[in-house]
């Protein structure tokens, strides 16, 4: 499979080395799976301030990102590669769930935009962006934590990212459950026994336990899951 290219626009593109600097994200670079670059769209800036915000029309609190500076950048990356999907990263997209992470999994090149202060001048989204996400009914600083969230669940579906141990395939959320319990040694501590029948050996019964336990935990935990 040809190695995955996600394009990040950032304001505080600090924010974005440590959490793509380790694990399973550095490991997928390392393996050739993916590229990530960062860009920060001060470079991109207007005059010797390099200016990329402005007030808003029509008042109201809060800064917005201009126009210029914006298309100028996506433009010059739209100029080096193809992009499956530009996406900004708004309180008001479409909730992030696994589905969307697996769909956008498939891509060849994403470009992600973090918006900051108010957000981004309304023609750029009517322009470029093809797909809004958020990732959750709360508002934060800027798209830049968004993005990682975002990076971080895709590139581990990316192919010959995870080993068996961690396949994705056992995830959370990928059958529509969420996963049965999980214990590792010992098998008894201050009293509590792991249940017998992950001890047997016995790879029928321990799948149908799995799955009765998946299953009793959505009913508790996410009932919505089932409907
Ligand atoms: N930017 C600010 N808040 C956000 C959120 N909840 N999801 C995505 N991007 C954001």
């Amino acid at each position: 499979m040809k190695k995955m290219q996600i394009d990040i626009i950032a304001v505080v593109p600090e924010l974005l080395d440590s959490p793509f600097g380790h694990s399973i994200v550095k490991r997928a670079k390392e393996k050739g799976k993916v590229d990530i670059n960062i860009v920060s769209l001060r470079e991109y800036g207007i005059g010797a301030y390099k200016k990329i915000d402005d007030e808003s029309y029509g008042g109201g609190a809060g800064m917005v990102l201009m126009c210029e500076p914006l298309a100028k950048c996506i433009e010059d990356l739209k100029s080096k590669t193809c992009y499956d999907e530009i996406i900004y990263l708004s309180p008001d997209g479409n909730k992030y769930e696994q589905k969307e992470a697996n769909r956008l999994s498939m891509a060849s090149a994403l470009l992600l935009i973090c918006g900051h202060y108010k957000g981004i001048d309304e023609r750029i989204r009517e322009k470029y962006i093809s797909c809004e996400i958020s990732i959750g009914d709360y508002v934060l600083t800027g798209g830049e934590l968004a993005s990682i969230v975002m990076v971080d669940s895709i590139v581990r579906l990316l192919p010959g990212v995870l080993n068996d141990e961690t396949s994705a395939l056992t995830d959370t959320f990928q059958d529509g459950l969420v996963a049965p319990p999980v214990y590792t040694r010992p098998a008894s501590f201050e009293g509590m026994e792991v249940p017998e029948v992950l001890r047997s050996g016995n790879v029928k019964k321990i799948n149908e336990w799995q799955e009765e336990m998946s299953l009793k935990r959505t009913k508790e935990k996410r009932p919505d899951l089932l409907k």
